[in-house]
């Protein structure tokens, strides 16, 4: 799949098979983030791969009770280095390179935003001086869902100058 098509056709997805992702597969999909770049090359991010089915499912409530949280074969928890400037950018661009290699391996993601930083954070035993970002559900796809809209190239991009189309 070319980097073009993984982009158009990628989805989140909520709805996951009880399948386990083959070792090999994971790490292919985890060297993708390591490989991400970063600001000044300091990849100012670390990652729990979460497949323990009892602390996933412990994860729920900290995640606004989505069911899919524990639903999905791995749950990635991004942690940031605060003192670093960009750890939250670098965090990102490791979790998108991990949506496209994921997709790219016929493996759905979606990421997580609604959850209690802090509580997830102890539960995975983050210590003080690092910050859970966000994280991602990981699985083989039971769904299609649909694209969703997108705003115009219009309302998003200008040019030269902000507000000039
Ligand atoms: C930072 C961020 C946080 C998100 N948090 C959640 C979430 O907690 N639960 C959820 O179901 N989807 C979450 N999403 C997924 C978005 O709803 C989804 O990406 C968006 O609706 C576009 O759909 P698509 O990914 O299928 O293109 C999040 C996406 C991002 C980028």
């Amino acid at each position: 799949m070319d980097v073009t098509t993984a982009i158009r056709t990628r989805r989140s997805v909520r709805r996951y098979k009880k399948k386990e992702i083959p070792e090999n597969v994971l790490k292919e999909i985890l060297e993708a983030a390591r490989l991400a770049p970063s600001a000044a090359n300091r990849q100012a991010w670390e990652l729990i791969v979460v497949k323990d089915p009892e602390i996933k499912a412990g994860l729920v409530p900290l995640c606004k009770n989505q069911k899919f949280v524990e639903e999905c074969s791995v749950f990635l928890v991004a942690v940031e280095d605060p003192q670093q400037k960009w750890s939250r950018v670098d965090v990102t661009i490791m979790m998108d390179h991990i949506t496209l290699a994921a997709h790219e391996k016929g493996l759905g993601t979606c990421w997580i935003g609604a959850f209690d930083r802090e509580k997830v954070g102890e539960a995975l035993g983050v210590p003080g001086n690092r910050m859970v970002t966000v994280c991602l559900t990981l699985g083989y796809p039971d769904e299609s869902p649909e694209a969703r809209p997108r705003k115009s190239m219009d309302e998003l991009v200008y040019e030269n100058r902000y507000g000039v189309r």
